[in-house]
């Protein structure tokens, strides 16, 4: 059997999505739990970009202890240093470096020629060497790039001592077999490859990361780059868990390959990353999302019943779905609580787990049926991390088809309540704008989704809204049985987060 090698980039590339942006302390938590997934390699940022990622980096680097850390830096000194410094502290550390190769980039990005271009990277990654032995060359837009330029470039970065090669689809431009063409042609053009392990990075701007990712293993590559939810630079990166699960449920094609991934961890993983992103994972997301093993159609739901893989490739538990079932209700004590909670992933201290409790049973009054959905989204709800500035008192609203909607809330701010009233074009606007009134800012509401967590009438509905203020981008989520209070919830959990910011 041959190991894939799993680089994680959620940190790094995944980060770069616009609006995904982490503070530190929720990197340390998310690259805690990659460690429990098993990722070999976690691409923890680019240090150089901010004093928060080399901060970050630094952190993950102490804090981790299975696998390699590695940091990004551009073929410039400055970065170097920087990515070598924020490593240093790791138990495996690794540079990462990168520089275009292809055409385009070169004439319009650089505009200089190939061999100066070859130069820099050569310097670069003996400069790297100085700081950690353990180097990863990117030519960046590898898939563009000229062949014999590309054959070139790799050979001379394996004899300066780089020890993976990563050919990145940059800009999420090839398809399977092209990828496949080309890892072949590397291994049959480059006279020292068996050097260095390939690795691929591949975007997903025409929906072919994660297949772009299992033909570049077919064809010899042996280390994927890959996110949590595929989250990543415009349409993203190939998605760890389709890559992995692929692998493992396709085993005719990849019987030869194993991962060292916890597959039971991927959807706790996924689930964790959209939350401290703010990421709504879509419903039909294969592997993770919410209708990945939900059967909607009375045939498909008869056949299952009668034989699971009639319309199910893969066990919802081997990713870490427990059956959606029904089970706690408003007379459920603490005990079952706890016990639920933890078979779920979550250990709450006692502060936390009273708070989670108290919320339970509000929700248990009005909801008849308690799902493991639910018990998430009041967990990761309640248990913050951060006191809030604001918190919600009360809200009133008058509304009806024939009056304008007026709202008057009530928060908490210090132990003291403030109040605001305002009307709207509609009772969640009215709320916003009282809150406004309250806490004093200029807000421009830039997106608002409602959804229903659960079926039924008594749905859990969670709001999730971006505000912005003054250039700064806020998202905020909330849930309740009760839709304007959602709303409400997200309102204030972005206004707190203005707090912070
Ligand atoms: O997409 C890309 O080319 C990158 C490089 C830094 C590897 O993210
Ligand atoms: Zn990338």
């Amino acid at each position: 059997m041959e190991k894939i090698i799993i680089f994680d980039t959620t940190l790094r590339d995944g980060e770069q999505a616009p609006g995904a942006a982490l503070t530190s302390f929720q990197k340390l938590e998310v690259a805690a739990q990659l460690e429990k997934l098993g990722v070999d390699i976690i691409e923890a940022g680019f240090p150089v970009a901010s004093p928060d990622d080399f901060a970050a980096v630094s952190a993950i680097a102490k804090l981790i202890k299975k696998g390699t850390i590695c940091a990004l830096a551009r073929c410039i000194y400055k970065d170097i240093e920087c990515a070598g410094e924020a490593v240093k502290k790791a138990k495996h550390p690794r540079i990462h470096l990168f520089l275009a190769t292809s055409k385009i980039h070169l004439q319009y990005k650089f505009k200089k020629a190939e061999d100066e271009i070859a130069d820099i990277a050569r310097k670069s990654i003996r400069q790297a060497k100085k700081f950690c032995p353990d180097i990863e060359f990117s030519p960046e837009d590898a898939t563009r790039t000229e062949k014999e330029f590309l054959f070139r470039m790799i050979e001379m970065a394996i004899n300066e001592g780089a020890r993976t090669i990563n050919i990145p689809d940059t800009v999420g431009y090839s398809y399977p077999q092209e990828i496949y063409s080309l890892i072949t042609e590397i291994i049959n053009n480059v006279p020292n490859i068996n050097k260095a392990v390939i690795a691929t990075h591949c975007h997903n701007d025409l929906g072919l990361a994660t297949a772009n990712s299992l033909s570049a293993v077919l064809a010899g590559a042996r280390q994927v780059h890959c996110t949590i939810n595929g989250i990543g630079e415009r349409a993203g990166n190939a998605s760890l868990e389709e890559v992995v699960m692929a692998m493992k449920t396709r085993k005719d094609v990849f019987g030869k390959f194993y991962t060292d991934i916890n597959t039971k961890e991927i959807y706790r993983t996924s689930r964790l990353v959209s939350k401290l992103t703010d990421f709504l994972v879509p419903p039909n997301k294969a592997i993770v999302g919410k209708n990945a093993f939900a059967h909607e159609s009375g045939i498909h739901q008869d056949a299952v019943l009668k034989k699971r893989i009639t319309y199910e490739i893969m066990d919802p538990h081997d990713v870490g779905i427990a059956d959606s079932q029904l089970i706690l209700g408003k007379h459920s004590g603490r005990h079952a609580f706890r016990d639920r909670l933890k078979t779920l992933g979550f250990v709450l201290n006692d502060e936390q787990l009273n708070k989670a409790f108290g919320r339970f049973k509000e929700v248990a009054d009005k909801k008849k049926a308690i799902f493991d959905d639910d018990l998430r989204i009041i967990v990761e709800d309640e248990v913050r991390l951060t006191k809030p500035t604001w918190t919600l008192n009360s809200f009133e609203i008058n509304s009806g088809t024939k009056i304008k909607p007026k709202a008057q809330v009530v928060l908490i701010r210090s132990g003291k309540n403030l109040s605001g009233v305002s009307s709207g074009d509609g009772p969640v606007d009215a709320c916003f704008k009282a809150i406004d009134k309250i806490t004093g800012y200029k807000v421009k509401l830039e997106d608002f989704r409602l959804e229903a967590v659960t079926a039924g009438k008594d749905a859990l509905g969670q709001a999730s809204l971006k505000l912005k203020v003054a250039g700064l981008s806020v998202s905020g989520r909330g849930s309740s049985t009760d839709i304007v209070e959602a709303a409400v919830k997200a309102y204030i959990d972005a206004v707190n987060k203005l707090e912070t910011k």
